[in-house]
């Protein structure tokens, strides 16, 4: 087959596949396989299932001799000591541990930019960055990179920052972003980015846990037409958090001259400093701090089904190489390419694949500040014809909304320099999948569905361009050492064709190591549910052909536009307005969002239900989590179902949201079954 072809199963390179992975013989009929080009598949770093299985195997059967061989590649001021991984994932031997080239001396700023200047690669550009506005547009070697990053180093040390203090970072996609990443990397401090569309109060919430030195900053960033004053929200931020005895020393602030001069920035003398001002004056060389493999690298605040949001904490060694050789797999990355992710660094898609996986590799990379939509829906094709992407990176959300706008804004651009496509953030719907396959990619560009979460650090189920035909939907199978296993609600793996729980046996270097001051939490979210294992929130299905199958969160999570949303947040958010007596809130299928946020509120005693209440509710979930979470839905409720014991049976909550009324199931263990006919009865009101 020399293109790309979409295929029905059957064809005879899948009885191979079959008897690689399984064993057994091909009895799939039910999903089509769409197989990579000779071509494309004669030039794959992993070029057929056989390859794969062989390096799968030892990766499983020897990770400390896999690992070990991919780490020496990079710099390592001191070996890491045997053995190569320790650890305990059973709660029931004592407390979980996770240690991956403990006792090497190692700095993964370094590893991205130093080494690979060293190795004759200062001249290639490591950032291309294109502005909101067309036209706007700059670049960076690895060489001026390093240049920059050494500067804010410096700068930061001379603030008292030290191997270990926490930094928070609030920026748009600046290629400041990236270069306080990496300068925090450089002298051994803890970053810990926060999402600039997150609210004051979420951002004070962040401040206040993880007690940084230093806030980087911009004054405002525009997103397509839009101009927000992230400064302010900062200040907002940094009021509250000294309300809670957290004072910030300084606040770095870049002026982002496109989207507002300083002259209209508000400014505390004393704490706040412009970017511009000093960080040029440092020297262009900073010393590296060595760290050891299991010092902290980041830490990333992520939504869980309960409480507040969890300091996922990263330690350096093993995220290094994990990120690393995920990048160089999942995309078959070659040293020509030019690599595009749509992700902002505020999340862990930004972190491992914006930042840290392409520039160990090398990469050219792409940095946009804009919206996927501004000017024009045609936007992201004109960004990869200009500078000639050809591995591009996005989530399902914008595959389906581009889709929506329509071919033409796809087609009126070349597009022939892409190679891979990916997809990242929740199940990518096969109608999507076509889409983005067939039109996007003109039929030639395999896709790599990762499956992957904050937690795990880095691509966890994911396909191997040119080794695998591929299954629209389906993020194939799992990548070296990571050993995926489904298991039913008591705990046991269930084998072959299956659906369930999905867990994760054994460590991988990637692995996150705690949640930060909360190591019990992290144990009882993760590892106690299905004792031996890792467990990831998500539901799972395997097929006859033992290709994996994402089918969403088993959880109280929702995933809006592939961001995690925990519904416990939402609800405190909206019981904390004035009128609000209770709220429950639920996931509903949304067509571009992948899933969006219905909520049920009752109000208080006596106050009636008007818009302009609606809109009020919805402004309190904006201004205390961030627009992204706002609720698509408020469904006025008289009352919530709930059991004799007073628990909310969101079972019920969630066939009222999506209109399966026929569905609710036995309704008869409720306190009061009449609720649930009043809420129908209010459902289109
Ligand atoms: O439900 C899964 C979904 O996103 C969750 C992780 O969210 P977060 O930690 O914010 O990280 C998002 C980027 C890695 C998972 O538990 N998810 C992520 N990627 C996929 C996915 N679901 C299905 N297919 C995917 N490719």
């Amino acid at each position: 087959v020399d293109s790309m072809s979409v295929k029905p199963s059957g064809a005879g390179k899948v009885s191979q596949l079959n008897a690689v992975i399984l064993g057994e013989a091909l009895a799939s009929e039910a999903h089509d396989l769409v197989f990579p080009s000779r071509d494309f598949s004669s030039q794959a770093l992993v070029s057929s299932p056989e390859k794969y299985e062989e390096m799968y195997k030892r990766s499983v059967e020897d990770p400390a001799g896999f690992w070990s061989d991919i780490a020496s590649d990079f710099y390592w001021k001191e070996k890491w000591s045997q053995p190569v991984c320790s650890e305990n994932l059973d709660v029931r031997n004592g407390n979980i541990k996770i240690e991956w080239f403990k006792g090497g001396r190692t700095n993964i700023c370094y590893n991205c930019l130093d080494r690979n200047i060293e190795s004759g690669n200062g001249g290639k550009v490591a950032i291309y960055w294109e502005g909101n506005e067309p036209g706007f547009d700059a670049s960076l070697t690895y060489a001026q990179l390093l240049d920059k990053v050494c500067q804010l180093a410096n700068y930061l040390k001379d603030m008292g920052v030290r191997k270990g203090d926490a930094v928070v970072i609030y920026l748009p996609m600046l290629m400041e972003l990236p270069i306080a990443m990496l300068a925090c990397a450089r002298i051994g401090a803890v970053h810990s980015v926060v999402f600039a569309g997150f609210s004051s109060e979420s951002l004070a919430q962040r401040i206040v846990d993880c007690k940084p030195k230093v806030v980087i900053t911009s004054n405002a960033v525009k997103r397509g037409p839009k101009v927000i004053s992230l400064k302010d929200i900062v200040d907002a931020a940094l009021v509250e958090s000294a309300k809670n005895g957290i004072s910030v020393d300084a606040c770095l602030t870049y002026e982002n001259q496109s989207a507002m001069k300083r002259e209209t920035t508000k400014w505390q003398e004393g704490r706040d400093i412009w970017w511009q001002d000093v960080v040029p004056k440092y020297p262009t060389t900073c010393d590296v701090e060595w760290v050891d493999a299991e010092d902290p690298l980041f830490l990333l605040y992520t939504s869980g089904s309960t409480g507040k949001p969890k300091g996922v904490l990263h330690t350096t060694g093993g995220y290094m190489i994990y990120t690393a050789t995920t990048f160089k797999y999942a995309f078959d990355y070659k040293p020509s390419d030019v690599y595009w992710c749509t992700a902002d660094c505020g999340w862990i898609t930004g972190h491992s694949y914006v930042t840290f996986g392409p520039m160990l590799n090398g990469a050219t990379v792409i940095v946009f500040e804009g919206a996927p939509n501004y000017p024009d829906s045609g936007r992201c094709w004109d960004i990869v014809d200009k500078y000639k992407v050809t591995i591009f990176y996005t989530a399902p959300t914008l595959v389906r909304s581009l889709m929506r706008d329509g071919d033409e804004y796809v087609t009126r651009y070349s597009r022939k320099s892409l190679r891979v496509l990916g997809s990242v953030g929740e199940p990518i719907n096969p109608s999507a999948w076509r889409w983005f396959f067939n039109v996007v990619g003109d039929s030639r560009c395999p896709i790599s569905d990762t499956w992957w979460q904050t937690e795990t650090g880095g691509f966890m189920i994911t396909p191997l361009p040119g080794a695998w035909p591929q299954k629209p939907g389906s993020a194939t199978f799992p990548f070296f050492g990571v050993q995926p296993v489904i298991v039913d609600e008591k705990g046991i793996e269930i084998e072959g064709e299956c659906n369930g729980y999905l867990c994760v046996k054994s460590s991988w270097p990637g692995a996150f190591r705690t949640l930060y001051g909360d190591h019990d939490r992290y144990e009882t979210t993760y590892f106690k549910a299905f004792p031996g294992y890792y467990f990831s929130g998500d539901g799972c299905s395997r097929d006859k052909d033992g290709y994996y199958w994402l089918t969403g969160r088993v959880d109280d999570v929702i995933n809006v536009s592939g961001h995690r949303i925990g519904t416990a947040e939402v609800e405190s958010a909206l019981v904390s307005h004035p009128k609000c007596a209770e709220a429950a809130v639920v996931g509903v299928e949304h067509e571009v969002k992948g899933q969006g946020i219905y909520a049920f509120v009752t109000l208080v005693e006596g106050v009636p239900y008007s818009e302009e209440l609606r809109k009020s509710l919805i402004m309190t979930v904006r201004s205390q989590i961030g627009a992204f979470a706002a609720p698509d839905r408020i469904h006025w409720a008289p009352g919530l179902p709930k059991t004799r014991s007073g628990k909310i049976m969101r079972r019920i909550l969630r066939k009222i949201a999506s209109r399966q009324l026929n569905e609710l199931g036995d309704t008869s263990t409720l306190a009061d079954p009449n609720v649930v006919d009043e809420l129908i009865k209010l459902a289109d009101s």
